[in-house]
C-alpha cells in the first residue's frame, strides 16, 4: 500500500505525513530532504546550481540515508539541521529543477516502497515517482497560512523573517516549482485535495487515515 502526498510548502505535508506514517505504521519518505541533501552538498562545494549535468553527477554520488528519529545522514554525516537553514531552503527549487538531479533520485525513492507500506510526500509522488499508489492526496492552504507555519518553523531554530518576506519568498519557490519542465508540481485528477487551513493536524491526520482503506 502506498499513500502519496502532495503539495506546496507549508501545505502542512511534513507533519501530517509523519504522523499518518507513524498512525498506520507505515514506511515514511521525505522526498523533500533528499533534493535539500542534494542543495546543501552543492553549496558546500561550491558546484554552479545552473550545472544540472554536474548537480546530477553530484546525486548520483551522494550516500543519503534515513536514520531513526527524522535523522537525515549525508555520506554518514548527521545533516538533519543544515538542510533545513533559509540559505538551502532559497537554493533548493533551483536545484530541484534540473531533470538531471530528478532521474538521479529516481531510484532511491522508489526502492521505499519496496517490501513495505509507505506513506511519502513531495511535489511528485503522486504523478510520477508511485503513479500506482492506491492513496493519493494534494494538501493546500492559503498563502498566508503557509508563510505563517513557516514563520513558526524559523522561529523555533532562531530565524527572523517577517511575513510578508516569507510569502513572496515561498510564492517564488511555488512558481519554481509549478513551472519547471520536468515533474513540475502540479494536481492531477485522481490526487484528492484536502485545504489544510483552518484546520488542526490531528484533524487532517484524521481525515487522511479516512481514506485509507483498512487492510483485508
Ligand atoms: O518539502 P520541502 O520544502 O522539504 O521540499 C524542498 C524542495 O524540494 C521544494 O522546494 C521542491 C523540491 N521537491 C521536489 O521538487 N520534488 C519533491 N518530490 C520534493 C521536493
Amino acid at each position: 500500500m502506498i499513500v502519496t502526498i502532495d503539495g506546496p510548502a507549508g501545505s502542512g505535508k511534513s507533519t501530517v505525513a509523519r504522523r499518518l506514517a507513524e498512525r498506520l505504521a507505515f514506511r515514511f519518505l521525505d522526498s523533500g530532504a533528499l533534493y535539500r541533501c542534494v542543495t546543501f552538498a552543492a553549496l558546500e562545494r561550491g558546484l554552479s546550481l545552473k550545472d544540472g549535468l554536474g548537480l546530477g553527477r553530484l546525486a548520483d554520488g551522494l550516500g543519503i540515508a534515513f536514520g531513526e528519529g527524522n535523522l537525515v545522514l549525508l555520506d554518514g554525516r548527521d545533516v538533519t539541521t543544515e538542510i533545513r537553514t533559509e540559505r538551502v531552503t532559497s537554493n533548493v527549487s533551483e536545484v530541484a529543477s534540473h531533470a538531471e538531479v530528478r532521474e538521479a533520485l529516481k531510484g532511491l525513492q522508489r526502492a521505499c516502497a519496496v517490501g513495505t507500506d509507505l506513506v511519502c510526500e513531495g511535489r511528485d509522488m503522486g504523478t510520477v515517482i508511485f503513479p500506482q499508489a492506491e492513496v493519493k492526496v494534494y494538501l493546500d492552504a492559503s498563502p498566508e497560512t503557509r508563510a505563517m507555519r513557516r514563520m513558526t518553523e524559523l522561529a523555533l531554530s532562531g530565524e527572523e523573517v517577517s511575513l510578508a518576506e516569507l510569502v513572496t519568498r515561498m510564492a517564488e519557490r511555488d512558481r519554481i516549482d509549478s513551472t519547471r519542465e520536468t515533474a513540475p508540481l502540479r494536481r492531477s485528477e485522481n490526487q484528492i485535495l484536502v485545504d489544510t487551513s483552518g484546520l488542526t493536524i490531528d484533524e487532517v491526520v484524521v481525515r487522511l487515515s479516512n481514506l485509507v482503506p483498512p487492510r483485508s
